[in-house]
């Protein structure tokens, strides 16, 4: 079961930092609701958060900073993302951005984008992201398909047996999810409504804030098929490799026809789901080559992390709109 520690404890911080900087979870209070944080440049630790939530998607996760600097280290701001920052940092406003070119943010976090969700929360979740010196991912600390927990009690109800520390702060002051928007020239996309309203936001910056036009790509950045797929063709469940295929492993277990392959990556050799998850959009970005034509996929287990990363190679493999 996770320890739970008081926010009041002296050791609370540091206990906080020490389990994200050796790779595990920890649940976090927030003004908004309870995050379930992972040091967002640790690409197993991240799996791990997927896993804990049994998320069935590599939704993109939001990656919450201590400071400006941290900020701009990971995003890249312009002038009304600034003032956005300036108006509603720190608290429940989430600010999706071109990602930075030395983020070092974990592609697993991202789900694959190039954008990056910012946020600066208030309270202890600053001091613990300070204490860990990087991003720390975030979604809310429910299972999947579960409502967002406002109360530590929540969080180990349905997160407790999953995970090694959650931090108790009592209630979330606001109780409802950040709003996240995205500045694109001349106005502001809200991307979902939360903590903020888009008054509120209309009002500090004198500029509109419209919802996304319907099927917008980036109102479901999870939902895209094509945006993931590798230029080449994508065979799932492959038994064998075809002379000329790229072949995508899972485990050592030899492949019949591997030889003659035209190159092989192996998304984990030990057969490991936590690291196949952290390697999947580095090897789809690899492969995404004009000379790499086919790519055999040897089947993934559908159980655990299994389920989130077969259906990113589905769309990977789905045919192209
Ligand atoms: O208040 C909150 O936002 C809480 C606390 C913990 O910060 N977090 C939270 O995270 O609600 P989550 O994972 O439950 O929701 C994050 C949302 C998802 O709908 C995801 O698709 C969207 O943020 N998102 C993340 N990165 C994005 C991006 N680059 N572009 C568009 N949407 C993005
Ligand atoms: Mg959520």
């Amino acid at each position: 079961m996770a320890r739970l520690v008081s926010s009041q404890s002296p050791e609370a911080v540091a206990d906080a930092v020490a389990v994200l900087l050796a790779g595990g979870l920890v649940a976090i209070p927030t003004e908004t609701v309870y995050g379930l944080g992972a040091d967002a440049t640790q690409g197993a630790a991240v799996a791990a958060i997927f896993e804990a939530k049994g998320r069935p998607r590599f939704n993109p996760l939001i990656c919450h900073v201590c400071d400006r600097a941290m900020a701009e280290a990971t995003g890249v701001f312009d002038p009304v993302a600034r003032r956005l920052a300036d108006a509603f940092w720190p608290g429940p406003l989430t600010i999706v951005l071109p990602l930075a070119a030395e983020s070092g943010i974990h592609p697993l976090t991202l789900g694959g984008l190039t954008t990056v969700a910012l946020r600066m929360p208030q309270g202890i979740a600053r001091d613990v992201i300070a204490g860990v010196g990087r991003p720390v991912a975030a979604p809310s600390a429910n299972r999947s398909g579960k409502v967002s927990p406002t109360t530590a009690a929540h969080v180990a109800r349905s997160l407790g047996d999953r995970i090694d520390l959650i931090l108790d702060a009592g209630p979330a002051v606001v109780g409802l999810e950040s709003t996240i928007v995205m500045p694109v020239p001349g106005k502001i996309v809200l991307l979902r409504a939360g903590g903020i309203t888009a008054d509120d936001i209309e009002a500090a910056l004198g500029l509109a804030v419209v919802r996304p036009e319907a099927g917008a790509a980036i109102q479901s950045p999870g939902q895209l098929a094509s945006h993931y797929a590798p230029h080449g063709q994508v065979r799932l469940d492959a038994l064998s490799v075809r002379p000329g295929e790229w072949l995508l492993k899972f485990g050592r277990r030899a492949v019949e026809g591997e030889g003659a392959a035209a190159g092989i990556i192996d998304l984990s050799p030990a057969g490991d789901l936590r690291e196949a998850a952290s390697n999947l959009f580095a090897a789809l970005t690899l492969l995404d080559r004009p000379d790499v034509a086919e790519i055999a996929v040897m089947p993934i287990p559908e159980t655990g992390l299994g389920e989130a990363i077969n259906d990113r190679l589905r769309r990977a493999a789905a045919p192209r709109g």
